[in-house]
């Protein structure tokens, strides 16, 4: 029998039988991590989950959004810490771009803490613009909770995006 070749990288739908994987990921990326039951509800909800993997089938990552009216929304984009910082977040991003832009989708919406930093500057590369603020949307570890930036991306211009590792690239 032949073996089946797997792509060096490639995305697959997450599953309910992926959840410890990307949960050990979640608890080590969040001090406010989602919980098994927001990752249930979101499979149940059939959102867009999908993951991250590696030819050995390693998880790199995961994303998970949801589809609007002619919108797609991300509600959560992850790396593991070992693999930070080597285009898979902008990888991911290029993904859900693509999926969006297929649904004749006009923007992609996320909300981002403001300490947030890393997660900032890889919105901002990919072309994001921050156009509001929700006051006191998310936990802290303190009695105060912390702000988020709302940050929307156009899609209708033509094929705008970033390639991997943020090389200019038609989609
Ligand atoms: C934010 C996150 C998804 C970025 O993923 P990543 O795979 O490391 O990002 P990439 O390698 O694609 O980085 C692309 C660009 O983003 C910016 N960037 C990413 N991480 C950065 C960091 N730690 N510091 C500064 N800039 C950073 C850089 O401009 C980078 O390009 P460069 O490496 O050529 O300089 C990842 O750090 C992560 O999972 N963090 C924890 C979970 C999280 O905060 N998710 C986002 C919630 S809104």
């Amino acid at each position: 029998m032949r073996e089946r070749q797997l792509p060096a990288i490639w995305h697959r739908p997450m599953t309910v039988a992926d959840l410890d994987g990307v949960l050990a990921l979640e608890l080590r990326a969040y001090s406010h991590p989602w919980t098994r039951g927001n990752f249930i509800d979101s499979l149940a909800a059939a959102y867009t989950a999908e993951l991250r993997l590696d030819g050995a089938g390693h998880l790199l990552g995961y994303f998970v959004a949801l589809q609007g009216f002619e919108e797609t929304h991300l509600l959560n984009l992850t790396v593991a810490s070992s693999a930070q910082r080597a285009g898979h977040g902008s990888a991911m991003l290029e993904r859900l771009q693509a999926l969006a832009r297929q649904r004749g989708d006009h923007a992609l919406w996320l909300e981002v803490r403001p300490s947030n930093l890393p997660a900032r500057a890889l919105y901002q590369r990919a072309g994001f613009v921050e156009v509001g603020c929700r006051r006191d949307y998310y936990p802290t570890d303190q009695p105060q909770r912390e702000d988020a930036l709302v940050l929307r991306l156009g899609l209708d211009a033509e094929g705008y995006g970033l390639g991997e590792r943020g090389q200019d690239a038609l989609v």
